[in-house]
């Protein structure tokens, strides 16, 4: 949800903004706009839809200077307008802003501004914040924007430059995600480490409320109330390759091929001598003893990997799990306590209903574990224990090897878990754990095999309005996340269901030309799913079935069959869903949608 970068240094700033931009871009691309600082004061340039489109204007009225801001705008108040595009200008055009987040309490000040006569250029939360701290300016622009930071309500992150000190750039962090570079007589700030990659590996994560300055001579870090703090500087271990997208037409493709590197990352270190290993993440057996609950929170994708989550736990740990949508645990009245563990779930680690839903918890005395690949971010920070997925970075907007990383580590969680409360046998666990050594290289061969059926089934059902899935108990999440894939990048429409749910309703909608996506493969729920699939059958609808390899009844079922390698049932999700974000893919692709940056959506949702 938009991107922000900043640079202080010796090379021309609008290159630097623009390289971190392109890197950016996955967060948002409503609009983009640049504010350089040079001998004639502040300038801007601001363009409407991609990147490509400030490029071009930036190629052709080229700005000059060694100071700069840059954004790649989400919008949430204003449409995608010029005038609504960031940076933002105080009312005496000296200061400019860009901003992640939501200013929540914005009308109100706005309305003060308004009544000292201040006017307002743009529709959005953020100009409040321009006109807020250059009326609080008096020469020092630290000290204006702490001053100002604790009248806003709501998340963000924010940078700043004032025409009057033009040697630094300021920026500020709540709830949304902030990185500092540490170059040699020049230093960065942007919203995620990709941007920075080109420049510095060396960088710093500014902890919330903390204030931070970038100058040609370094990097500090002040608290709320201006006390000079130590800058904590690491190496990222992320390197600008992970960043490219390789040889692949999107990066969505090439994240799906990432997938059996990125499992076995998940797995590396945690698999030993047939057990799991969850030593990194020092758990009180007393407390894990103590639980009585578990409740998992997540948003999107992660929700449905969240779901199969919960079986996994209900399986081998016979606690009660629920999970949550993190925008309804908030505002529902969950039961939580010192006996409940609540698991979130969260790629990137920044999504603000989650993130906000894991402080709830804790602030409920519950245990708090993260499910989480980008290292340092918000959720993994606040979380007390943090299982990462090493993913690596995922660009594409929609979630691909993120989803298969988490199911993999919902494996080691609830069998780790489930060995430290004895509801899981040594042989239940060698079972999974032998399972999980073969999933890297079974998701290999599944896409080293073209699937023929996938690129078939995408062409003859492209133009169609409507899809259906199903799976039941393991793979009904795997149905939800089909469906999900399905309709964010190609905008057909699709639903996932609980295969036993179809004759409630939705059977109602099967028709000669009604695709349904079947997720069978062995286990417990086999044959009752292809009794669902008899009926669809009976109505002439049109089935395309995933099934265990050699599964000759699937077979003569389907209208087009998808087969998969055998693995434990608890381990199918993992398989099952690669050929349906292949199907996902090359529809999207046959319809000539971005599949990278579909419409309206962003890749990292940091408002609620
Ligand atoms: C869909 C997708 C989203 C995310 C959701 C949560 O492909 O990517 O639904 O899963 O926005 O994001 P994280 O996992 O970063 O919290």
């Amino acid at each position: 949800m938009c991107g922000i970068v900043g640079y202080v240094g010796q090379r021309e700033a609008s290159e630097v903004l623009l390289e971190g931009l392109r890197r950016l871009e996955y967060r948002g691309y409503d609009s983009a706009g640049v504010s350089i600082l040079n001998g004639t004061g502040l300038q801007l340039r601001k363009a409407v839809g991609r990147l490509a489109n400030l490029e071009r204007e930036l190629a052709a009225t080229p700005l000059h200077g060694h100071v700069g801001i840059g954004h790649t705008r989400w919008a949430t108040h204003g449409a995608p307008s010029v005038r609504n595009s960031h940076p933002h200008l105080s009312y005496d055009g000296k200061l400019s802003i860009i901003h992640n987040g939501i200013i929540e309490n914005y009308r109100e000040l706005k309305n003060e501004l308004l009544a000292q006569g201040v006017k307002f250029e743009s529709d959005t939360d953020t100009e409040v914040v321009a006109h807020l701290v250059e009326r609080a300016y008096q020469g020092d622009l630290l000290k204006a924007l702490a001053e100002v930071l604790p009248r806003l309500r709501g998340a963000y992150a924010l940078a700043l430059l004032h025409q009057d000190e033009p040697g630094r750039v300021l920026a500020t962090r709540l709830g949304s995600p902030l990185v500092l570079g540490v170059g040699e007589n020049e230093n960065f700030i942007a919203s995620d480490v990709p941007a920075l990659l080109k420049y510095t590996r060396r960088v710093v994560f500014p902890e919330e409320g903390q204030i931070c300055e970038i100058s040609r001579e370094g990097v500090r870090i002040f608290s709320p109330d201006l006390k000079l703090l130590p800058a904590a500087i690491q190496t990222t271990e992320l390197t600008l390759d992970a960043a490219e997208k390789e040889g692949f037409e999107h990066f969505m493709l090439k994240e799906i091929h990432e997938q059996p590197r990125a499992i076995a990352e998940t797995l590396r270190g945690r698999l030993n001598e047939g057990a799991i290993d969850l030593t990194e993440l020092a758990l009180d057996p007393a407390l894990i003893n103590g639980l009585r609950r578990v409740a998992i929170i997540a948003c999107g994708t992660s929700l449905y990997a969240s779901m199969v989550g919960k079986y996994l736990m209900e399986r081998f740990t016979h606690l009660p799990t629920e999970t949550w949508s993190a925008s309804e645990f908030r505002y529902a009245d969950p039961v939580i306590n010192a006996q409940t563990l609540v698991i979130s779930v969260s790629q990137s680690g920044e999504t603000a209903d989650t993130l906000e839903a894991v402080k709830l918890a804790k602030a409920s005395g519950a245990t708090t574990i993260s499910v989480c690949n980008v290292m340092g971010s918000s959720i993994a920070r606040i979380s007390a224990a943090t299982l990462y997925t090493r993913a690596g970075p995922e660009i594409g907007v929609a979630s691909t090897k993120a989803y298969v990383t988490q199911l993999a580590a919902f494996a080691l969680l609830a069998v780790g878990l489930g060995r430290m409360l004895g509801t899981t046998s040594q042989q239940q666990e060698a079972r999974i754990v032998d399972g999980l050594m073969h999933i890297p290289g079974q998701v290999k061969a599944l896409l080293d095999k073209d699937i023929v059926a996938v690129k078939r089934c995408a062409k003859r059902y492209k133009d169609v309005f409507n899809f259906m899935y199903i799976g039941r108990h393991f793979n009904y999440p795997t149905a939800m996340e089909g469906a999900l894939k399905l309709k964010e990048i190609s905008y057909i429409h699709a639903e996932g269901y609980a295969g036993g749910e179809m004759k409630h309703g939705p059977l109602a909608l099967v028709e000669g030309t009604f695709p349904t996506i079947a997720i069978a493969p062995q286990g417990g729920t086999r044959e009752k799913l292809l009794s669902n699939v008899q009926e669809i059958r009976a109505r002439s609808g049109v089935v395309v079935l995933v099934a265990t390899e050699g599964d000759a009844e699937a077979a003569e079922l389907a209208d087009y069959l998808i087969e998969i390698p055998a693995c434990a049932e608890e381990l199918s999700p993992i398989l099952a869903i690669v050929p349906l974000q292949l199907l996902a893919y090359y529809t999207a692709t046959q319809l000539g949608r971005d599949v990278d940056k579909p419409r309206n959506l962003a890749k990292s949702v940091t408002v609620e």
